[in-house]
C-alpha cells in the first residue's frame, strides 16, 4: 500500500490544499494531510480546529486522513509507513525553500522518505493561508479564497478578538 504525507500549518485550510490534496488522493493508496503542532508559531486556529476543518473539507475523499504531528516530519512520516511526503509549489520562491527542506528531510531520513511536489493550479497561485487572514482582518471577502465555514469561522475569530 502507497502511503503519502501531505504536512503544513493549514491555519486555516484553503481551496488551494484543498486542491493539492484531492489530485494527490488519487495517486495514492492512502494520503495522510498532517497539521504540525509548533508551539513556537503563533496561530489563529488551535490544532484541534484546525484538524476538525480539514476532516469537515476532506469528508468525501475515501482515502484521506487528517492527524497532527510534532517533531521531525520524516520521523512522522516513517511511523506511519509513508516513504512520500507531497507539498505543492506556487512560484519560484516556494520551490528555493522546498528543494532545501525536501533535500535535508531526504538525508536526514537516510534516503528513505522523498518529497513530490505538485504545481499549483494556476487559479490558486496567489493564495495563502496568510493572505486569506490578511484579508479578513480587515473585513474583506474571503469566500473565494477558503471553504464558506472556513470563512465563517475565521471572520468569528477575528469578530470574538476584537470583543
Ligand atoms: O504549511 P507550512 O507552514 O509551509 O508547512 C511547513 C511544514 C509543516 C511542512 C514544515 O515546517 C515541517 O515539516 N515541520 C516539521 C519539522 C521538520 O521536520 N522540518 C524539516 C527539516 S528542516
Amino acid at each position: 500500500m502507497k502511503c503519502a504525507v501531505y504536512p503544513g500549518s493549514f491555519d486555516p485550510v484553503t481551496l488551494g490544499h484543498i486542491d493539492i490534496i484531492k489530485r494527490a488522493a488519487v495517486m495514492y493508496d492512502k494520503l495522510i494531510v498532517a497539521v504540525l503542532i509548533n508551539k513556537g508559531k503563533k496561530s489563529l486556529f488551535s490544532i484541534e480546529e484546525r484538524v476538525l476543518m480539514l476532516k469537515e473539507a476532506l469528508k468525501d475523499i475515501d482515502n484521506v486522513v487528517v492527524d497532527s504531528f510534532d517533531g521531525l516530519l520524516v520521523d512522522y512520516a516513517k511511523k506511519q509507513n509513508a516513504s512520500i511526503i507531497v507539498r505543492g509549489l506556487r512560484m519560484v520562491t516556494d520551490f528555493e525553500y522546498e528543494l532545501q527542506i525536501a533535500q535535508t528531510n531526504r538525508k536526514i531520513s537516510d534516503d528513505t522518505v522523498d518529497t513530490i511536489f505538485l504545481v499549483t493550479d494556476l487559479q490558486y497561485a496567489y493564495l495563502s493561508s496568510s493572505t486569506v487572514k490578511e484579508v479578513a482582518v480587515f473585513g474583506g471577502d474571503i469566500t473565494k479564497f477558503v471553504p464558506d465555514f472556513v470563512a465563517k469561522a475565521t471572520y468569528e475569530k477575528y469578530k470574538n478578538q476584537d470583543e
